[in-house]
């Protein structure tokens, strides 16, 4: 089946009526009142009805490669690895990394269960993670903290063409708002600084994103009523030369006195040269 542009209203469908997966990977909705599980049935649905439109367009008969950064039970990519290839035919390969090993053995079984050839995880840190294959696809589903920084670094280092992350939670700047900065009336309330910090810090990732060649659309991944952890930031790379410029990520970083960890990740020289991304220019999703 080819994906269309209806296809995304059919994810929650296919889904809930693949019985075996949902009973495999324990988000078994049919027995479970259990709210964390309705909650992360629809974060992932609404991660995979945006990758479903995002792929619309792509040779059916390329294998996609993701990369599920912190991927925990992996419950997003066994999902949707049986949304594009057993629902649209779609050639798939899904690389799952995590610090936790328990984890990544339960993935295997799971694995080994479902019988997903197309599926390899390893336990590492992201950012010290090195795929075989060029990666397509960066994919994570609430990374905690920095892990989201970490799968944003890797996703550009490796070039990937589309970075798609919902952050979890966001406690690098929090403190550093107390202090020196423009905005500092506003922040002297702790829901308020904590609310701020949160976007700010989702600003600061989408304009490192912008700064390093990649057009940045910021979405809901589902409704707030299952999560107020529900911002989805989905980076596609452009094509061609691009020089990167990190005028609008430092001033920023500079203005609320920040020090964001996203540049931690690369030598000034890497952020002054022409694009990393360069290597790849000119191929299409
Ligand atoms: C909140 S869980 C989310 C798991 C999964 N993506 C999901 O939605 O169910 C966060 C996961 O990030 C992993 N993690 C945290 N820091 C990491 C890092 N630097 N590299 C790899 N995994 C990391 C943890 O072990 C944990 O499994």
């Amino acid at each position: 089946m080819r994906v269309t542009a209806e296809s995304k209203d059919n994810v929650k469908d296919v889904l809930k009526s693949a019985k075996e997966l949902l009973r495999t990977i324990e988000l078994n909705l049919d027995q479970s009142n259990d709210e964390r599980e309705i909650k992360k049935f629809n974060e992932v649905i609404g991660f995979c009805e945006q990758v479903v439109k995002i792929i619309e367009d792509y040779p059916q008969s390329k294998e996609i490669v993701f990369l599920d950064c912190s991927c925990g039970k992996s419950y997003l990519s066994f999902a949707l690895n049986y949304v594009l290839s057993e629902q649209y035919n779609i050639n798939t390969y899904f690389y799952g990394v995590d610090t936790n090993s328990i984890l990544i053995e339960k993935c295997n079984q799971i694995k080994d269960t479902l019988g997903c050839r197309n599926m390899h995880f390893i336990n590492n840190k992201i950012i010290d993670v090195q795929p075989e294959k060029p990666i397509d696809i960066v994919i994570a589903l609430h990374a905690c903290d920095i892990a989201t920084d970490e799968t944003i670094a890797k996703g550009v280092k490796l070039g990937a063409k589309y970075i798609i992350v919902v952050p979890c939670c966001e406690n690098q700047i929090r403190n550093r708002l107390k202090v020196r900065h423009p905005l500092i009336d506003l922040t002297d309330f702790g829901l308020l600084r904590y609310r701020f910090a949160d976007i700010l810090t989702e600003a600061l990732r989408a304009q490192f994103l912008t700064g390093v060649g990649y057009h940045v659309k910021l979405t809901e991944v589902t409704s707030p009523k299952y999560t107020p952890k529900n911002l989805m930031i989905i980076a596609r790379r452009k094509k061609g030369n691009k020089k990167y410029n990190m005028d609008k990520y430092e001033r920023l970083d500079k203005m609320f006195n920040t020090e964001f960890v996203l540049k931690n990740y690369f030598s000034d020289c890497e952020l002054s040269q022409d694009s990393l991304l360069d290597s790849s220019k000119g191929q299409k999703i």
